[in-house]
């Protein structure tokens, strides 16, 4: 009976891996046998040298082969460990090549090329898994202006090593991620994610929300605010779903309000909403104190608190610069008759947004630093106080539910607690001006 085609097949296919094997394993022979041998010499030399030596001398040489077993069998073992891992590699090898063969012979080019050595294994050895950090996870939500400059403060500042960035605008993430792939070298190797899926947030530690309408023509503060809720309505219960024990920093405007809307829509326990509030602000007071004095901004101390807006206050009360009360060498501060004009400083705090926006059309840098501060004492669980939105029901007798910057001591899971500052009559009136204003705001949206 004559044999059948993939038999007929089969047997050839065996003869020539038969072959291509047997090739290759007298090849292997060959090669170690050389380097066996080229080691060998070099050590049997000095025994030679040693053994007519010692003939020559009163031993006899029954003695001096025994010594000299003693020695050659130790020094071998040292000479055969490198020829087995040599063994070793060439057998592997072998393997490779074996499973090559047979891919290749029955006609799968693909799978054969599978079967070749992977370069990367020459270039590493290869002990333990690729994992990625989870602890330290930062997402920013919105990747308009503000949030370009929050990823690059991160990224630069190296703050984190994990980065995830939604917005609903593809082309946009596309040409960030393209942007600031190019800036690994710089960058700590930082592992930065893009998508306009919300899940792109998973496990995150802290989520940045800086996503919000722009405000049209025609726009007044309550409408611009009312557009704001909605698409928070839709993005907040997402990210407390995704990223369930993840500090939020809000910085959409107005940042107070929006601060007190994610922390009612978010149902999160107390603390772990945070707004930005007048961090920036104070940032910019520090900065007109040092050119003021001519010191550096980190030497000079105090708060803005309130709103982040044009009812926010300056603590002339907790100003210091180099650990002096300024209110104790001029006691007219911020009145008409006060000859340091800190009412002009009041002013320029205050209304430095609005010329940086009539002039390029928006703020970043700033808050964007600002803000990964905040992100960096959050991560790194460091509990500096920094004047951040929150809650201000029953402080400095403000009855109402309220969100407002006040000192707050920021930890890994957010407000830690609120500074009891020692206000004067005076800062607490207008704090509680304040507080009115951003309540009245507050009465005219719906959630
Ligand atoms: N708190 C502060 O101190 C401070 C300072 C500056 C700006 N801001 C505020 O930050 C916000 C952002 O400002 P910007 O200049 O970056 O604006 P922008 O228009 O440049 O960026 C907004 C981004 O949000 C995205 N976005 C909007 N709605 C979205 C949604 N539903 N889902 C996903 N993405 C969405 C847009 O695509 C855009 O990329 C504004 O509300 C602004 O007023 C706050």
């Amino acid at each position: 009976m004559s044999k059948r085609i993939d038999d007929i097949s089969r047997t050839t296919i065996e003869d020539v891996n038969k072959h291509v094997l047997n090739t290759i394993s007298t090849l292997i022979k060959s090669e170690l046998d050389a380097g066996f041998n080229a080691k060998f010499a070099t050590l049997i030399q000095p025994m030679r040298i040693k053994l007519d030596n010692l003939v020559e001398s009163v031993l006899d040489a029954a003695t001096v082969r025994a010594l000299l077993d003693v020695g050659f069998n130790a020094k071998y073992s040292t000479l055969a460990q490198p020829l087995k891992s040599d063994v070793h590699e060439l057998k592997t090898k072998l393997t490779i090549l074996n499973d090559y063969v047979l891919s290749l012979t029955s006609g799968n080019v693909e799978a054969a090329a599978y079967c070749l050595p992977d370069p990367r294994d020459k270039l590493f050895c290869h002990i333990a898994e690729h994992t990625r950090r989870q602890q330290n996870k930062i997402s920013i939500i919105g990747i308009g202006h503000v949030g370009q400059a929050v990823l690059a403060s991160l990224l630069f500042q190296k703050i984190t090593d994990n980065i995830a960035i939604y917005d609903r605008d593809e082309d946009k993430i596309k040409g960030e991620l393209l942007d600031f792939q190019y800036a690994a070298m710089y960058s700590s190797n930082t592992h930065i994610e893009g998508s306009t899926k919300i899940n792109v947030i998973v496990n995150s530690k802290i989520v940045i929300i800086t996503a919000g309408a722009r405000r049209q023509k025609g726009d007044t503060r309550i409408t611009l605010v009312q557009k704001n809720v909605e698409v928070f309505q839709d993005i907040i219960p997402k990210i407390v779903q995704y990223a369930p024990h993840a500090v939020l920093i809000l910085v959409s405007n107005p940042v107070d309000i929006m601060t007190y809307i994610t922390d009612k829509i978010s149902c999160l326990p107390p603390g772990q909403v945070v707004g930005s509030g007048t961090n920036l602000d104070t940032s910019r007071l520090h900065f007109y104190m040092s050119h003021k004095y001519n010191v550096a901004a980190e030497s000079c101390k105090g708060w803005v608190i309130g709103e982040h807006g044009e009812t926010a206050v300056i603590a002339y009360s907790t100003l210091t610069v180099g650990g002096t009360y300024i209110e104790d060498i001029n006691f007219k501060m911020g009145e008409s008759c006060d000859i340091e004009k800190w009412s002009d400083i009041h002013n320029e705090v205050l209304t430095t947004s609005a010329n940086i926006i009539s002039l390029k059309g928006y703020t970043n840098w700033a808050i964007g630093l600002s803000v990964a501060d905040l992100a960096h004492t959050i991560i790194t669980n460091n509990k500096s106080v920094h004047p951040v939105t929150v809650s201000a029901k029953g402080f400095y007798c403000i009855t109402e539910d309220v969100y407002l910057s006040l000192p707050a001591v920021l930890g890994e899971n957010g407000v830690i607690e609120v500074v009891r500052l020692e206000l004067s009559s005076k800062e607490c009136e207008l704090l509680r001006k304040s507080a009115d204003y951003l309540y009245n705001m507050q009465k005219e949206i719906k959630i």
